[in-house]
């Protein structure tokens, strides 16, 4: 595993999150949408964490951001205010190096300290390395529901992983 630093994410790393973002945009089926973001829309996504305590991670790799995890309301009724969804990326130069899993490791534990019961990842259905990961994480075997989207001209697919966190019944 390569040495890094994981930390709260700042506002002078959106440059670099916003490069792992519009990646992701461009040439993969991670994001479900065509259209790039801008440093305003990120900016905005940071603040919307901080303002009600939601992490944003970075890792830093010999003082690049390698990569960032966060998580953010599964839906938005109240009654599901016990349920986060994850979302993790990794620059391409420094995947399978054992920087998502180590965002992962420290997201998971705040969302656990934080009093979060159940965390969901939605995962394009095809992103078997994403689905390792989480399943090496203790993420329960996917369920999949067939063509909700779409993207590049295509039907896709998404898969819903399920981590608990706490047991006891609702505080
Ligand atoms: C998915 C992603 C976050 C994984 O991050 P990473 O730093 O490359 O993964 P790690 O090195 O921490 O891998 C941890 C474990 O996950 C599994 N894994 C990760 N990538 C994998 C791949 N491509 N194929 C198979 N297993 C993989 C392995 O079990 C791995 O452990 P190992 O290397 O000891 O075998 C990263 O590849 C990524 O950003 N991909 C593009 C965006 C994306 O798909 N994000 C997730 C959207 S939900």
């Amino acid at each position: 595993m390569v040495s890094m630093i994981i930390r709260d994410a700042t506002h002078a790393d959106l440059g670099a999150i916003l490069e792992i973002h519009n990646a992701a945009i461009r040439d993969s089926l991670a994001i479900w949408t065509e259209e790039e973001a801008d440093l305003a829309d990120r900016e905005a996504w940071l603040a919307d964490h901080e303002a009600v305590g939601h992490p944003v991670l970075v890792a830093e790799v010999e003082g690049r951001v390698a990569g960032y995890a966060a998580y953010g309301p599964w839906r938005s009724k109240t009654g599901y205010r016990f349920t986060v969804e994850n979302s993790v990326y990794v620059h391409d130069d420094f995947q399978r190096r054992g920087i998502g899993r180590a965002l992962m490791v420290e997201l998971i534990e705040r969302a656990r300290a934080a009093g979060i019961h159940v965390m969901v990842a939605a995962i394009e259905a095809g992103n078997a390395g994403s689905i390792a990961m989480h399943r090496a994480l203790g993420f329960e075997e996917p369920v999949v529901l067939r063509e909700v989207g779409t993207k590049f001209g295509q039907w896709l697919d998404v898969a819903f992983l399920r981590l608990e966190l706490s047991s006891g019944p609702p505080m």
